[in-house]
């Protein structure tokens, strides 16, 4: 599996009223995956939009399209965010009771499973899931908004969970606060999927491309420069 870091733009740092220009050209300047973030209004408190704009973004999406449902409940809307187009779908650990028919529904639909877990929730909610998933979303601020701060305390469970995955083809990916700073230390830690928002939209716009590139390479230079083998 390829463990080298992967740089996800998330889009809620982009123009929501132009997310397929938005997206061309933070791929045009090289980014790896494309973020999704879904927000219900009461799983967190902001609302983004659903599936009919993640089918609508879709065609713009050459590279993997990662959506990450910030929505409780979950079971009733998998299959629509499948239909979207959807590469990842990941759900949260505190979205629900039924985590594992969950995350075994989205593999059944023919969609790659992601389990994330929200600050306060420990590694160990997640053991008995492992095995159902392609990705670990470990986030590093309260879900909801973008521009928060880094929480470290966060390095010490994505060590953990990389001991837990050991060699199984599990990406570790990291959510929020993600700077050319704070991206070393979680590629230390041994993740490989770094989604960042403000961090590389900062500066830039589709008139005006380079500085997302500068920001995409900077962020993924000193992360891969940090990163275990
Ligand atoms: C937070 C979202 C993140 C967010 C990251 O709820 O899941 O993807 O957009 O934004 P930054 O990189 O600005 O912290
Ligand atoms: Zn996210």
């Amino acid at each position: 599996m390829d463990r080298s870091i992967k740089i996800a733009p998330s889009i809620l740092a982009a123009d929501f009223a132009n997310f397929g220009q938005e997206i061309q050209t933070i791929e045009a300047q090289g980014c790896d995956w494309v973020h999704v973030d879904v927000m219900d209004g009461h799983f967190v408190p902001n609302i983004t939009f659903g599936p009919d704009t993640c089918k609508a973004i879709r065609p713009h999406i050459k590279t993997v399209m990662d959506v990450h449902l910030m929505i409780a409940p979950t079971d009733a809307y998998l299959k629509d965010f499948v239909d979207a187009g959807s590469d990842f779908l990941t759900i949260h650990v505190e979205a629900g009771p039924h985590l594992h028919r969950s995350l075994q529904y989205i593999r059944d639909l023919g969609c790659n499973p992601g389990i994330a877990l929200n600050p306060s929730t420990p590694a160990s909610s997640i053991e008995y899931v492992l095995d159902l998933v392609d990705l670990v979303c470990v986030m590093t601020v309260n879900p909801g908004f973008g521009g928060q701060k880094f929480i470290h305390s966060q390095i010490g469970k994505v060590e953990t969970i990389r001991e837990m995955i050991g060699g199984r083809d599990i990406h570790i990916e990291i959510d929020g606060g993600i700077t050319p700073e704070t991206g070393p230390l979680m590629a230390a830690a041994g993740a490989d999927v770094l989604v960042a928002g403000s961090a590389v939209f900062k500066g830039g716009s589709v008139n005006n491309s380079n500085p997302y590139g500068v920001n995409i390479r900077a962020v993924r230079d000193a992360s891969e420069a940090a990163r275990k083998l």
